[in-house]
């Protein structure tokens, strides 16, 4: 069997950052209620006439393919992990392969919030183990700015917008690359974590409008709790399932939705700080583009042979944690 490796990786935030300071004036918060319960100092911001998710795509795909040096009608597929597409349909998958001229592919979307990447990754890794495929990308994005509302602090401080994405073809080498994924779900999670209007359940109208229903809602701390729980518990069955050690990893790449769910996880495993890959401050919560955009701003310090776990958890609920052993 293939295993699929990641040969190449992008990354795009937009220039515009909402920082702290920027919120104090936006609603009843401060920096340093923000920096101690969160650990964000800033958020970039998606700014500009028709720029949305797909564009952020489109610059991450370009840095994939040229910094693997392949052209855009090399890509064979291309999931995108988001829960904030261009529009409800189509795909903005498909937006993206258009956008940058990738005629031979297709692809389509992923929604599992902040767990879409993992989800997507795991995804693309069965279609280049199986023979299927040998260029696929994966993406994680999100424009959460477009459905978070600016008046509500107990949302607005956390969410930003950017992503990133990488790309996996096969290796006879059956010692790099994506080795083992464990994914979860559990539906009654919804209750904590949605937007209640703007599907086929509520219809977008001048009422939920008013209501405020097409902004995210969250209750955090049973989010807070389960995420802690949930990302734990995945990566030990991870280790136990690929007879690993803690010790034996060399980097933990968390979701980065609060650096105390971060450190809680760390800690829960016994796991040094230092090895944790963290850029929540810089950030926030990205949502499905926290993972890729940690693998993107982490490349240069990491080595062939590093053993790396992934772990997110998100709405739905949905979580799970991924194992690698990186390949350049
Ligand atoms: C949202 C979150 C940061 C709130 O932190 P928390 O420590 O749970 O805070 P609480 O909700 O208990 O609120 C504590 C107090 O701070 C207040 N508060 C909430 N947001 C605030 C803000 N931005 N600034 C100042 N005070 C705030 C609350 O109103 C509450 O006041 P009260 O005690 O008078 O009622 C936290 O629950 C969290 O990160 N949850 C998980 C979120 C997440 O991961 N989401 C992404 C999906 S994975």
């Amino acid at each position: 069997m293939s295993r699929a490796v990641i040969t190449s990786i992008g990354g795009f935030v937009p220039d515009d950052i909402l920082s702290n300071q920027d919120l104090e004036k936006m609603v009843d918060t401060t920096d340093e209620w923000i920096t101690s319960r969160t650990g964000i100092k800033e958020r970039r911001i998606l700014k500009g006439e028709g720029k949305a998710t797909s564009y952020m795509g489109v610059q991450i795909v370009n840095e994939i393919l040229q910094k693997r040096g392949i052209t855009p009608d090399q890509i064979e597929m291309l999931i995108c992990a988001t829960v904030t597409g261009d529009m409800i349909f189509p795909d903005t998958a498909n937006t993206i392969l258009d956008k940058v001229g990738a005629k031979n592919a297709f692809g389509y979307d992923i929604n599992a919030a902040c767990s879409g990447f993992l989800f997507a990754l795991t995804t693309a890794t069965k279609f280049i183990e199986s023979g299927t495929f040998k260029k696929v990308i994966v993406l994680g994005i999100d424009m959460m700015s477009s459905i978070i509302d600016y008046k509500d602090r107990t949302t607005c401080i956390i969410f930003g917008d950017g992503g990133g994405g990488v790309l996996l073809e096969p290796s006879e080498d059956e010692g790099y690359g994506i080795i083992d994924s464990i994914l979860k779900a559990d539906g009654s999670g919804r209750a904590y974590l949605h937007m209640k209007a703007g599907g086929s359940l509520k219809p977008p109208s001048i009422d939920s409008v008013l209501a405020n229903e097409h902004y995210v809602y969250q209750d955090g701390k049973p989010v807070f709790k389960a995420a802690v729980t949930g990302m734990v518990s995945t990566i030990k069955e991870l280790l136990e399932r690929n007879k690993l050690d803690m010790e034996e990893i060399d980097w933990l790449v968390p979701h980065q939705a609060n650096m105390r769910i971060i450190n809680s996880v760390a800690e829960m495993l016994d796991f040094p700080k230092d090895k944790v890959m963290v850029n929540i401050h810089k950030f926030g919560n990205t949502t499905a583009g926290t993972l890729p955009l940690c693998l993107w701003d982490y490349e240069k310090r990491l080595k062939k042979g590093d053993k790396i776990i992934l772990s997110a958890f998100g709405g739905g609920f949905t979580w799970g944690s991924t194992y690698i052993v990186w390949n350049y």
